[in-house]
């Protein structure tokens, strides 16, 4: 029986903390007519001390679970989409699967800046298509205000920070993922970047005192490598699915500049009341800005049952990318006892984190010194002479 990739539950999160153009008219020359006419953007979500990429993406998910009967174990598969992971490693992906307990997943983030959600998604649905997974939870989660150069002003009135996250689930009804195009193009690698805190150009004073740990970007090659490609990838998309762009109900773009969309819209000859867009509350948030969409779009009944969707997203890499979609609206209904079953297998979890952490340090005790081989008499004699 032919299996197909749905999701049945989604959720976001972003910090309460909100920065409106005028505060930053304090911070940069800029002003908020510049930053409104120019990207469309009016405030944006800043992340609080205590709050991170993986905090974010962790109440996302936990969201998005909760609309559905699933518990945290039954996830094969847990994928962050992230451009500011919470480390260089671990994955900000592990860090989700231990707070929300998904004990049996595996987990892993995936870069590909702004284009991430999508190709994260792809990936999903196509482990969940092949058999080889049931359930999967993606997230697309941003702390860019971290890597923003707070003086740059080219680059700070544009990003915010949010994660999205949707369960996808194996399912015999037709529809949900029905097509996707990744593509990429390193030579235009310099175009959209933070240099250093990789292997090669290791955090030094000199890095951080040249100021490479913050993102650089020429944003008007990146608006025109955008134009070109939010328009091209979503006719693929749309025709490999056997579909007509005429047949497309609802398309949820990248948010990094309202003019970007306005040109996709031209460019694809659709109003532009086909495109969702809240680029002018959460400014661009990266992989976190399509999940994000997506969830206000199903909130406001922007996206209904029948319904064909087209994701549309470009990044850093330089990565694009579209995927379409039937959503169908595939339903797991949230009975009492799968709520409770899921809170008593959460507090398990949770306890059994904690034991685990517990155990690894009484055996670090009792057995670390041992770690090494013993040294033999005849070598410790040998060290002494
Ligand atoms: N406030 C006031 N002036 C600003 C400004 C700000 N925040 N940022 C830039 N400017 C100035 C520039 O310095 C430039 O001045 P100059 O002509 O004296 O050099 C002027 O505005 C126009 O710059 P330009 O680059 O032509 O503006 P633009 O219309 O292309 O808009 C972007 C700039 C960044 C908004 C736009 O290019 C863009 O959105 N690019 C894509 C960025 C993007 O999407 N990045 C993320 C990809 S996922």
């Amino acid at each position: 029986m032919a299996r197909y990739a749905h999701i049945i539950g989604w959720g976001m999160a972003v910090p309460e903390r909100v920065l409106t153009n005028q505060e930053l008219e304090g911070m940069v020359d800029t002003s908020d007519e510049w930053i409104t006419t120019r990207t469309g953007i009016r405030t944006r979500h800043i992340a609080g001390e205590r709050e991170s990429t993986a905090s974010l993406a962790t109440e996302a998910a936990r969201r998005a679970l909760r609309m559905t009967a699933l518990s945290a174990i039954e996830l094969d598969l847990i994928i962050v989409a992230t451009a500011s992971p919470e480390h260089l490693f671990p994955a900000t992906a592990c860090l989700v699967q231990d707070a929300i307990g998904a004990a049996r997943a595996g987990a892993f983030d995936l870069s590909a800046a702004c284009t991430g959600f999508i190709y994260a998604l792809n990936m999903a649905a196509q482990a969940i298509r092949s058999g080889s997974i049931q359930h999967a939870l993606v997230i697309g989660a941003e702390t860019l205000s971290r890597l923003v150069d707070w003086k740059d002003r080219n680059t700070c009135v544009l990003f915010g920070d949010g994660a999205g996250a949707v369960v996808l689930s194996a399912s015999d009804v037709p529809g949900g993922v029905l097509s996707c195009v990744m593509r990429s193009d390193g030579s235009g690698a310099n175009l959209l970047y933070v240099a250093a805190g990789g292997s090669r150009y290791p955090a030094s004073p000199e890095t951080v005192e040249k100021g490479m740990h913050t993102i650089r970007m020429n944003g008007r090659e990146v608006f025109r490598f955008a134009t070109r490609v939010m328009a091209s990838s979503t006719r693929e998309a749309v025709s490999l699915a056997g579909l007509q762009l005429e047949d497309i109900e609802v398309i949820i773009p990248h948010q990094a500049n309202r003019r970007i969309i306005e040109s996709a819209a031209r460019g694809l000859k659709l109003p532009l009341d086909r495109f969702l867009i809240n680029i002018d509350r959460y400014g661009n948030t990266s992989s976190a800005s399509i999940p994000i969409a997506l969830c206000e779009g199903l909130a406001d009944g922007r996206i209904n049952p029948g319904d064909h969707v087209v994701m549309v997203a470009f990044g850093g890499g330089l990565t694009w990318g579209a995927l379409t979609m039937e959503w169908v609206g595939v339903e797991m209904p949230v009975t009492p006892r799968a709520r409770w079953r899921r809170r008593f297998l959460r507090r398990l979890a949770r306890l059994r984190s904690f034991l685990v952490r517990i155990l690894r340090k009484l055996e670090g005790l009792l057995w670390g010194a041992r770690s090494h081989p013993r040294s033999s008499a005849k070598d410790r004699r040998r060290r002494h002479e």
